[in-house]
């Protein structure tokens, strides 16, 4: 396979550069014993819902589904969520930890275009970003939220070509979420899947380009 002429690293937010998992700690200060219930359900609600929405044509922000899966898990656990608690949660999502790799590798690509493209709207990773050590090495922060289509729509990803002037074939896409590899890899990007938890590819009719345990990966592709 020729190597590719990368132009563009673009990432996926959360379970790529952010641990959406982090939030079990305030789960359990609210909830004790039943944070990583809730946590587990709220992503999987969280996805769920995007997905659905998408697909009834009812978009709503990712912000609004987060707080919707929210209420879900919580309801799911027997938690009862008070409308303190649930903008303490949601807070929380605003100031999720980032993966301890992400300032290095994104330092080793100033020569590059990098981005997020994330299903998040602008109010969740606005926040995010800035209070992260990396902002400013990133070029762009792109959310679905312009386009009102959630990944893994092919027009979702169309944003990045627009956004970033480059082609589907000089961008490198990092995500951790299989659904999003398949999704990019079917639209056209080389995508390097961020398997964290050595977990096995979905069988969505496409595989990743590359697949590595963090982001430090990804520093195979710099000239
Ligand atoms: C993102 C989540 C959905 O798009 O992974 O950042």
């Amino acid at each position: 396979m020729p190597k590719p002429k990368i132009k563009a690293f673009v990432f996926d937010a959360y379970g790529t550069l952010f641990d959406v998992h982090s939030v079990i700690e305030k789960c359990n200060e609210m909830f004790p014993g039943k944070g990583k219930d809730i946590s587990g359900i709220w992503r999987q609600k969280q996805l769920e819902y995007s997905f659905l929405r998408q697909l009834m044509g009812r978009y709503t922000t990712f912000f609004e589904i987060t707080r919707d899966a929210l209420r879900y898990a919580c309801n799911e656990a027997g938690a009862e969520l008070s409308n303190e608690t649930e903008r303490e949660l949601l807070d929380s999502y605003l100031k999720l930890h980032h993966y301890e790799e992400t300032e290095e590798v994104l330092m080793k690509l100033k020569s590059y275009q990098t981005a997020i493209f994330s299903n998040g709207s602008f109010d969740m990773l606005s926040p995010l970003v800035e209070q992260s050590p990396f902002a400013s090495l990133l070029d762009e922060v792109l959310s679905v939220d312009e386009v009102k289509q959630f990944k893994p729509t092919p027009m979702s990803y169309q944003l990045v070509l627009e956004r970033l002037g480059v082609r589907r074939e000089e961008v490198l896409f990092m995500s951790s979420n299989t659904w999003d590899i398949a999704g990019a890899s079917s639209f056209g990007f080389y995508t390097a899947w961020i398997n964290r938890q050595g977990k096995g590819m979905d069988e969505l009719g496409v595989k990743p380009d590359y697949e590595y345990g963090d982001l430090r990966g990804i520093l195979n592709h710099v000239k």
